[in-house]
């Protein structure tokens, strides 16, 4: 007798195996005829597995019986076809051991439905639900993915640092990280004396590994790191988290067609694995939260992205005849509403913005030919709007100098990225692919909360 797997007993080819299953009880069913059902779920799949207890086992009556929702067990017997239409297999119990009851007049997950907005209350209870056992399975699907695809291509995974004394993107939305007493910080003429601090100098929660992605690229070649980062923003929408997952490939000789190519091919092949090893759960994606989420997927997989300047996007929106909240303008940043009505209606597809005015992004792009706009490049899907954000890098060491000083950066701070330039400079390029905007938009889930097991917002860091 075997340990096994939900998802493998539910296998038409596991019948007449003898199988141990362990797990949470989803439901419990009795019949007259002297035994009961129970439907048994484990995580490993969609699907539960149903256990047929017959009154002959002996704690039958003692717990068995008593058996609900929440409540947890190993079952040992023997996999066999079952009759109903619903499941090809069951498993016949020859024996059912208890480890922990579930009280069902305070058990939180009793009923079937509940709202998001509840389930964000018991995040340490809502992975036992459908969607959130689907989510951790397709999270974990990508994250696979995103290996595979830069391994086969021949990246090396590397590890940037999370405490940080740099802002990489520069717009001063970081955690600071400080053993300093609050109550009896070390005072420098009314300031706080950080030379006194762990590091001996401010530091922080890192928003982006991208500059030392760079360092190591311009050795490598290709890299990519995976890891969190942090953003102090106070934005409390469906799409912004405090901690979220960023996995940032940075190349060596690579210009922006280049990245913009590796971007593309990189989602498709993420999309493409989930539609294939998670079919089940996007079958239910489908099913119960957006009902054009496979076929979008599938669509996306098969077709071209748009590619698009942003001087070209400015122009179709304000000749798009569109009411919008914020007006166009060349020079203002695009808005969730304008980035919508480019990938849901103009083009239904996932659009590739370039380009951008270079007082608008941060000082590591490169500067094109006409001074005013920089080589960026955000990827654009439907509903969820950006969910890679990437450039060509500034390689020249004059520019950038300039670049720094015009966005009020001390390039003393920089010091060593700007010896990058000095020794050995290369073209180089790379980007950042949120992970929970991605999974956001893979499983059709309207608020990124719901897509990371615990999140951390503003005024929320429960759990
Ligand atoms: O566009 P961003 O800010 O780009 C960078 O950080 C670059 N340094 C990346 C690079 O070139 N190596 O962020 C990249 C992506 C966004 O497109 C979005 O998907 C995600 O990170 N992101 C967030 N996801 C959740 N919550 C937030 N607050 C996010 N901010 C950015
Ligand atoms: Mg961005």
């Amino acid at each position: 007798m075997q340990k096994c797997s939900v998802s493998v007993a539910r296998r038409p080819e596991s019948v007449g195996l003898d199988v141990v299953l362990q797990g949470w009880v989803r439901t419990r069913r009795d019949s007259k005829a002297g035994f009961s059902f129970l439907e048994l779920n484990d995580g490993t799949c969609l699907g539960n597995i149903q256990i047929i207890a017959q009154a002959t086992l002996p704690n039958y009556d003692g717990e068995i019986k008593h058996l609900g929702p929440g409540c947890s067990v190993t079952v040992e017997g023997r996999v066999q076809a079952s009759p109903g239409k619903e499941q090809s297999t069951e498993v016949l119990a020859t024996r059912v051991v208890v480890h922990g009851k579930a009280d069902p007049a305070s058990y939180p997950l009793q009923k079937k439905h509940h709202s998001f907005e509840f389930l964000r209350t018991i995040a340490h209870l809502r992975p036992r639900t459908n969607t959130f056992g689907a989510i951790a399975r397709v999270r974990n699907c990508v994250c696979n993915s995103i290996h595979q695809f830069f391994q086969e291509e021949g990246f090396l995974y590397i590890h940037t640092p999370i405490i940080t004394t740099s802002d990489c993107e520069g717009a001063g939305q970081m955690f600071r990280v400080t053993t300093l007493d609050p109550a009896n910080p070390p005072w420098l003429n009314e300031e706080i004396d950080y030379t006194k601090d762990f590091f001996g100098r401010p530091a922080f929660l890192t928003v982006s590994g991208q500059l030392d992605a760079e360092a190591l690229a311009c050795a490598l070649g290709k890299v990519y790191t995976f890891g969190p980062t942090f953003r102090a923003e106070n934005s409390n929408t469906s799409r912004h988290l405090a901690e979220f997952w960023m996995v940032e490939p940075e190349m060596a000789f690579f210009e922006l067609a280049d990245n913009m190519d590796l971007a593309e091919r990189f989602l498709k092949r993420i999309f493409r694995d989930v539609l294939h090893r998670c079919a089940e759960d996007m079958q239910f994606f489908n099913t119960r939260i957006d009902p054009t989420i496979v076929a979008t997927l599938e669509n996306i997989v098969g077709s071209q992205f748009v590619r698009l300047s942003y001087t070209e996007a400015v122009e179709i929106l304000k000749s798009s005849g569109q009411k919008f909240e914020f007006p166009v303008g060349w020079g203002h940043d695009l808005q969730a509403e304008h980035e919508r009505y480019l990938t849901e209606q103009r083009f239904k597809a996932p659009v590739i913005l370039f380009d951008y005015p270079r007082t608008i992004k941060p000082f590591y792009m490169r500067l094109n030919d006409d001074g005013r706009t920089v080589r960026a490049m955000d990827v654009l899907v439907p509903k969820v709007g950006e969910i890679i954000g990437g450039s060509q890098r500034e390689e020249r060491y004059d520019v950038l100098l300039e670049r720094m000083k015009e966005q009020g950066l001390d390039p003393e701070d920089y010091w060593w990225y700007l010896d990058l330039r000095k020794y050995g400079t290369v073209p180089h390029s790379g980007f950042g692919l949120g992970l929970e905007r991605a999974v956001q938009f893979i499983t059709g889930m309207g608020n990124i909360r719901d897509v990371i097991p615990f999140p951390r917002t503003p005024g929320s860091a429960d759990f």
